[in-house]
C-alpha cells in the first residue's frame, strides 16, 4: 500500500511535509505533493517556484527523505508544459496537475475543479504536461468526482489515461460537495473500474477503519491523506504497521520544534538563494491553524488552544509550550 500526504495549499507547507515526513520517517509516506503554483500566461520566476518548493534545493525530497512532487494549477496548456519542464529542470521528482481546487477565485481564472467540465481541456493540459517532461518524471493528475455532479467523471478520468499521465488520484466529492462528508469512496472505485492506470483514493481517512473502508468500497490498494495526516500525525504509521511513540509530551516538542524552525525562518526572511521565508505573524498563524486541527485528535490540544489562540508573539506561545512541556513531564513522574 502506498500513502501519500495530500497536497493543502496554506497548509502542507514546506514546514508541515518536513515535520509529518519526519515523524513518519523513511518508510511513512511514498510522497508528498507541494502547494500548487498557479500557471497563467508565463514561466514562473525560479524564485516562486524554490519559494512553494524549497526542497528542489536539496535533491527533490524532505530531510526525512520523502520526495516531493510538485503541483501546477491552470488552464492553458502549453504555458503549464513550458512550467513543467522548466520545474522538471530544477528537479522536481514528479509533477501533480489540479484538477480539484474549488476556490471561487482560482474556478473564476478556469483553474482547479472547474476544469471537469471541459474534459477535452483537462486532456489536452496532461498531453501537453506529459510531452514536455521526461519520461523518467511521473505527471500525475488529481481530480474530484465532478463540478455539480458526476456525469463526466469517467470522461474526465478516461482522457487523463489516454493523455499518458502516470497515475492519478481520485477525492471522492464533486465541487458542490466542498468538504462535507461522506467522501463517496464507491464512486472513486467506479472510476478505477473504467481505467487502467493506477488510481489513488482519496477523502475522510482519518484512522485505520476509514482507510479500510475506503480500501474496500473503491477497491484501490493507494490512498492519499489530507487532513487527517495533519490532525493525527501518527496516522500514516498505523496504516504501515510502523511502531511509533506519538504521546502529547512528544507532540508538544515537536510543536516547540516547528515554532523554532518557523521562528528561525522569520528571522531570516530571504535565504541567500533568494528563498523568501516567513514573517513572524505568518508563523504564529500556522502554528494556531495546526493547533487547532490537533484539537480534533487529541483532547489535551483543546485547552492548550484556548490558551494561545489570542497570542500574538511566537516567544509567548514557545513559553507556554515550554511550560505545558515543564507540566506534563512534572505530572508524568
Ligand atoms: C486547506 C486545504 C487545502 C487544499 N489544497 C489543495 C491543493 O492545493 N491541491 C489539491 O489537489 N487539493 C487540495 N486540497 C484537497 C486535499 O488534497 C484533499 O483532496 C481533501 O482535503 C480531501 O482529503 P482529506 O479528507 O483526507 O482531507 C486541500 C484541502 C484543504 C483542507
Amino acid at each position: 500500500m502506498k500513502l501519500i500526504l495530500a497536497p493543502m495549499q496554506g497548509l502542507t507547507d514546506v514546514y508541515m511535509r518536513d515535520l509529518l515526513t519526519r515523524i513518519a520517517g523513511p518508510d511513512g509516506y511514498d510522497w508528498c505533493v507541494s502547494e500548487f503554483m498557479r500557471v497563467t500566461d508565463r514561466l514562473l520566476p525560479a524564485r516562486t517556484i524554490y519559494h512553494l518548493c524549497p526542497e528542489l534545493l536539496t535533491g527533490s525530497r524532505t530531510a526525512a527523505g520523502t520526495p516531493v512532487h510538485v503541483q501546477l494549477l491552470g488552464s492553458e496548456p502549453s504555458v503549464l508544459a513550458e512550467n513543467a519542464a522548466r520545474v522538471a529542470e530544477l528537479g522536481a521528482a514528479g509533477i501533480d496537475l489540479n484538477f480539484g481546487c474549488p476556490a471561487k477565485t482560482v474556478n473564476f481564472h478556469r483553474g482547479g475543479a472547474i476544469l471537469l467540465e471541459e474534459p477535452e481541456t483537462v486532456h489536452a493540459i496532461v498531453a501537453a504536461v506529459r510531452r514536455a517532461v521526461p519520461a523518467e518524471i511521473p505527471v500525475s493528475a488529481k481530480m474530484r468526482l465532478g463540478v455539480n455532479d458526476r456525469s463526466r467523471m469517467l470522461e474526465n478520468a478516461q482522457g487523463i489515461e489516454d493523455a499518458g499521465a502516470s497515475w492519478l488520484t481520485v477525492h471522492g466529492r464533486t465541487k458542490m460537495d466542498g468538504y462535507r462528508p461522506p467522501a463517496y469512496w464507491d464512486a472513486i472505485g467506479e472510476i478505477r473500474q473504467a481505467v487502467r492506470l493506477n488510481v489513488i483514493a482519496n477523502g475522510d481517512i482519518i484512522g485505520e477503519a476509514e482507510a479500510e473502508a475506503c480500501r474496500q468500497q473503491s477497491g484501490c490498494a493507494d490512498l492519499m491523506l489530507g487532513r487527517g495526516a495533519v490532525t493525527r500525525p501518527d496516522l500514516v504509521c498505523r496504516l504501515k504497521g510502523i511502531e511509533l511513540m506519538l504521546d502529547w509530551p512528544r507532540l508538544l516538542e515537536l510543536q516547540l520544534e516547528f515554532l523554532g524552525q518557523m521562528r528561525l525562518a522569520s528571522e531570516h526572511p530571504v535565504l541567500p538563494d533568494g528563498v523568501s521565508k516567513w514573517t513572524e505573524g505568518g508563523a504564529v498563524g500556522r502554528y494556531k491553524q495546526w493547533l487547532g486541527m490537533l484539537t480534533l485528535g487529541y483532547a489535551e490540544a483543546v485547552p492548550l488552544f484556548d490558551r494561545v489562540k489570542r497570542v500574538k508573539g511566537l516567544e509567548e506561545i514557545r513559553g507556554i509550550l515550554q511550560a505545558e512541556i515543564q507540566n506534563s513531564q512534572a505530572s508524568g513522574l
